[in-house]
């Protein structure tokens, strides 16, 4: 069987950012696994949630990062070559044993007793960031709280001085472009660039830190380094950088698209506002309505069969959660937001690299909804037209958000 040509399609193009739905349930119907283009290159793209579900547990299904050839590496701008160093050190896209042992370091600060100890803060952080937006006629509800309020978090258990939040803001921006399908040349370039500017920085802190142990991650990353728990500072340096990454781009967009979604659908918020109790569910269906990872790549460690069509070894198939979610035979009424529905979903993963900050997201989108709903009962979209989402493939969130509290 040969999959459908959907290349007509193109996951870059402005049309499909500001609606991909409408181009998933063609994509869905066209059949299991599909081939769209991405800047003007036809990739493949698995569409449906029982597909999705068993691939993503199925150890067939590497992440392997490609690694480039030394010749390559030479031949790459210093930054691309930096940029490479580094990701292929993430456990994002690394296959155990080397995987399992990175996780389980890191895995100590996510643990449900260290995520419950963060509330407190967590919940004293949003009613800072609110008492500032609320003082304004109409504000940015990405710029101005879905943003700062997970940087921080995480900065916190990091233990990256919150001081130098803008800094590491813009180069979790660049580096985020990086983890799309295709990306132009540019955009890898700035990618490196600020791989090297995080490293730098992350170098001086470690330094500083040996001196001075605290009670953050970071300490605990030297201390296993020091007791000889196989991890060089190169890992250290990745491991923190993925970690600034991955916990607060994806939550901020979870924010930003979860109030969104509830000012378009008024009789959702008025629910919620009605039964706060329903804050776990409303957050869970917020992940599987508009999913701030809309798709993750996988790479055939064998020639297989991927939705009834043979691909050969080392082929590279996107997994398309946002698609996942709009599946009938998973969801009814899958294009329906429904805070009531509490149904799992794949926004985090599944397997072995399912999301080891979810836990914390969870947490700080139910505070964060929770606390704005209490500080603005009159909460309402500002902005007019339709706000526009941000020029990427992989994440998917709101350049901006105005509302009038
Ligand atoms: C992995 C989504 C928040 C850290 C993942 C994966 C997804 C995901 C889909 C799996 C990627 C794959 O299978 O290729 C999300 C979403 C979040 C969120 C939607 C917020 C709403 C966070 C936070 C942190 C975090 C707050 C940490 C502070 C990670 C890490 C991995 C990961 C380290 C890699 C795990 C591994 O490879 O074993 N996340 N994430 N994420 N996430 Fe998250």
């Amino acid at each position: 069987m040969t999959a459908a040509d959907l290349t007509d399609i193109d996951l870059q193009s402005d049309a499909f950012r500001q609606d991909p739905y409408t181009a998933y349930a063609r994509m869905r119907a066209a059949g299991r696994l599909v081939q769209v283009n991405v800047a003007g290159q036809p990739q493949w793209m698995a569409t449906r949630h029982a597909d999705i579900a068993a691939a993503l547990k199925d150890a067939r299904f590497g992440t392997e990062s490609e690694l480039p050839s030394a010749q390559w590496l030479q031949a790459v701008p210093e930054p691309i070559r930096v940029l490479h160093e580094m990701q292929r050190r993430w456990m994002l896209f690394l296959n155990p044993p080397t995987h399992t042992r990175l996780r389980g370091l890191a895995h100590q600060a996510f643990t449900p007793r260290m995520v419950q100890a963060l509330e407190g803060q967590i919940e004293q952080r949003a009613h800072e960031l609110l008492d500032r937006a609320l003082a304004q006629p109409v504000f940015d509800l990405v710029h101005d709280f879905a943003h700062p309020l997970p940087v921080d978090v995480i900065a916190q258990i990091l233990g990256v001085p919150i001081a130098d939040r803008e800094a590491f803001a813009r180069w979790s921006v660049q580096l985020g472009a990086t983890l799309d399908p295709i990306a132009p040349d540019e955009v890898y370039l700035r990618g490196g660039e600020a791989a090297m500017g995080f490293s730098a920085y992350m170098r001086q802190l470690i330094a500083q830190r040996r001196g001075e142990p605290g009670s953050d991650l970071l300490s605990a990353l030297i201390a296993a380094e020091q007791a000889g728990d196989h991890l060089d500072e190169e890992e250290m340096i990745a491991t923190c950088v993925l970690l600034l990454l991955a916990g607060h781009e994806t939550t901020q967009n979870l924010i930003g698209n979860g109030v969104h979604a509830l000012l378009r659908h008024p009789e959702q918020l008025l629910r919620l506002r009605q039964e706060p109790q329903l804050i776990k569910s409303a957050v869970e269906e917020m992940l599987r309505y508009d999913s701030p990872v809309q798709c993750v790549p996988r790479l055939l460690r064998e020639d297989m069969a991927v939705g009834g069509v043979d691909l050969p070894r080392n082929s590279r198939v996107w997994m398309l959660i946002g698609s996942a979610h709009r599946d009938e035979e998973a969801y009814p009424n899958a294009s329906v937001l429904d805070i009531g529905r509490d149904r799992s979903h794949l926004a985090f993963g599944a397997g072995i690299h399912f999301c080891l900050g979810a836990l914390l997201a969870r947490t700080e989108a139910q505070i964060a909804l929770r606390v704005l709903l209490e500080r603005a009962p009159n909460l309402r979209l500002a902005g007019g037209a339709d706000p526009r989402v941000r020029p990427m493939v992989t994440l998917r969130g709101l350049q901006s958000l105005p509302v009038a509290p």
